[in-house]
């Protein structure tokens, strides 16, 4: 199974923006926890990360028919963006939400979310765990039962 973990603006500076909310740690970090997860499943996964909404639209598009599940993290593009929706209703790829802050509980612009509509689960303020679960979910809905 080949999963794709995508992650929007700004995640880039995750150790430097407001680290009261987003933590000390930073996206070399992220991507080092994602990829101890994929190992410890069974999966193999690939990185994305992006500030530009096109680009998140072209690699949600390229996952066509290459990718079994998606978790998508689309940052400040979760509250915006109909084209990162339409892209993942567009290729059809099992898909998660991911949030490292519990959305729901800051700003009401917060708590929209055009993304969630293409997604299974959304796991919103657990932190980089919530990566973990939202892999956990795909691997065990969607995976290959081991031969
Ligand atoms: C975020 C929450 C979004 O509202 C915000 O714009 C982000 C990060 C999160 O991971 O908690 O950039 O997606």
């Amino acid at each position: 199974m080949k999963l794709l973990v995508i992650n929007g603006p700004n995640l880039n500076m995750l150790g430097i923006r407001e680290r009261a909310l987003y933590g000390a740690q930073d996206y070399a970090a992220l991507c080092d926890f994602v990829r101890a997860q994929a190992e410890r499943l069974g999966v193999s996964v690939e990185l994305f990360q992006s500030n530009h909404e096109g680009a998140i639209v072209d690699r949600i598009q390229a996952a066509y028919q290459n990718i079994d599940g998606i978790v998508i993290n689309p940052a400040a593009y979760t509250h915006t963006s109909v084209a990162i929706l339409d892209a993942l209703k567009a290729v059809s790829i099992p898909a998660c939400e991911v949030h490292l802050t519990d959305v729901n509980a800051r700003e009401d612009f917060r708590k929209v979310s055009y993304v969630r509509l293409a997604c299974d689960r959304t796991f919103a303020g657990f932190g980089f765990d919530g990566y973990r679960m939202a892999m956990e979910y795909l691997v065990e809905r969607y995976g290959k039962p081991a031969e």
